[in-house]
């Protein structure tokens, strides 16, 4: 089958496995290009195939010489449909490990179920022995309560108040009005439930109480707090409260663990282009302005550079950098840079008072996003028929 890339409601519907191995050793070629790091030994990472879990055991296994295990929830290709890309994201990241003679395996499975943490913790007594850290990096639509069975759901929606805002069309670039209604509380602890800290927790114990988690493991989750201009939508809606129970977790593993010397940072991360954060209204339009802005500065970084510093600076520094006033990592700094917020607000404001028909900026953000599914792609001949399961 050809391979085109589909993109609807800021979706994209197919993935190139060519080129999905492609974007996964053009990460590796770059931490190989770096210091290698004295890093983690074995390392589990939940939330593995895509964005920044992905790019965190790629410095992981490539930079620091860890065994990594990763779980994910992807869907392999069926006769009409490619798989997603994470599924060919870990495919050739595993091909890439075991060719390096790395030890590396996958579990592919709900990250909230009780199965797919039995699944993980005994194939990390079989294969691997117990982790030294545990990067969390989940971004999920729903979770299944493993208790009850209930199901729920997360929404990105402002709290307290209407949102009115603008957003950007990936495939056109077409500007629209967007209008999200505050949230009811069942939304807000639905959004919570799903995208707080609670399976962070979860994991956590299950490690601990099965031997599992080494004596002085690290364990990090990722969290964003952005601008002024996201704030209604992003940080002061659903997902902020939801990121701040996940802040406010790493201090419960913190108490809950003291006997054990477990370390539970959290990682403020840069807005990126991800499958996440392309779904998420008016930061599209953010994302795309912040690029341009980064890249004309001689800032911007992608996943793999933001899990190398977070590695090398923070994580595994003799000498760390500081963390800020609530005790995080702040991989944002570059981001939040005074200089930086002033002309992505002057842009953005540009953008609200003249209303352009084409914001010429999200080219970028579109390039992007085809390289995260394999798209765009140098090297890859996207005329060749591929096997797509
Ligand atoms: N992208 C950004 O701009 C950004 C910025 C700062 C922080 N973050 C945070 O980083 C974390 C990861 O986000 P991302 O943008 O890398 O996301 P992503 O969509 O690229 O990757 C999400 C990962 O979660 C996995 N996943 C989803 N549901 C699952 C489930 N039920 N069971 C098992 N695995 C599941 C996917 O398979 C994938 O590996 C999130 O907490 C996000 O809030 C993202």
């Amino acid at each position: 089958m050809k391979i085109q890339p589909r993109i609807r409601n800021n979706m994209c519907l197919t993935a190139h496995p060519d080129g999905c191995r492609e974007q996964v050793r053009e990460q590796i070629a770059y931490v190989t290009s770096q210091p290698s790091i004295r890093g983690p030994k074995r390392i589990l990472i939940v939330g593995a195939s895509n964005g920044y879990g992905l790019a965190a055991r790629i410095v992981s296994a490539f930079s620091c010489g860890a065994a990594t295990a990763g779980v994910f929830l992807e869907k392999p290709g069926s006769a009409r449909r490619t798989a997603t890309v994470g599924w060919y994201n870990n495919l050739a990241f595993e091909q890439e490990a075991h060719d390096s003679g790395l030890v590396a395996f996958s579990v592919n499975g709900d990250s909230f179920s009780r199965e797919i943490k039995e699944e993980t913790i005994q194939r990390l007594r079989d294969e691997m022995g117990p982790v030294d850290c545990v990067l969390y990096s989940i971004a999920a639509p729903r979770r299944i309560d493993a208790d009850t069975g209930e199901m729920y759901s997360s929404v990105v929606k402002p709290i307290g108040q209407r949102f009115l805002g603008k957003t950007v069309d990936i495939k056109t670039g077409a500007l629209s009005d967007v209008v999200a209604e505050s949230a009811t509380e069942d939304e807000i602890q639905e959004t919570v439930k799903v995208m707080g800290g609670e399976d962070w927790m979860d994991w956590i114990e299950a490690l601990h109480n099965q031997n599992m988690l080494s004596r002085g493991a690290a364990t990090l989750a990722l969290s964003y707090v952005g601008p002024s201009i996201t704030a209604p939508i992003y940080r002061d809606g659903t997902m902020g409260r939801a990121k701040q129970h996940l802040e406010a977790t790493a201090d419960s593993i913190n108490r809950r663990f003291v006997d054990h010397d477990v370390r539970a940072t959290i990682s403020v991360n840069k807005a990126l282009v991800t499958r996440a954060s392309a779904v998420i209204p008016s930061v599209t339009l953010y994302i795309s302005l912040l690029y341009a802005v980064m890249k004309r500065k001689g800032l911007h970084e992608g996943c793999i550079q933001q899990m190398y510093r977070l590695f090398r600076d923070y994580l595994y520094s003799a000498n760390p950098k500081p963390l800020d006033a609530e005790g995080r990592i702040r991989l944002d700094d570059w981001e939040m840079r005074e200089d930086v917020q002033h002309e992505v607000a002057a842009l953005w404001q540009q953008i609200i008072d003249t209303s352009p028909r084409h914001v010429s900026e999200i080219d970028e953000f579109r390039s992007e996003f085809l390289r995260h599914h394999g798209f765009e792609m140098p090297g890859v001949d996207y005329d060749q028929e591929v096997e797509i399961t």
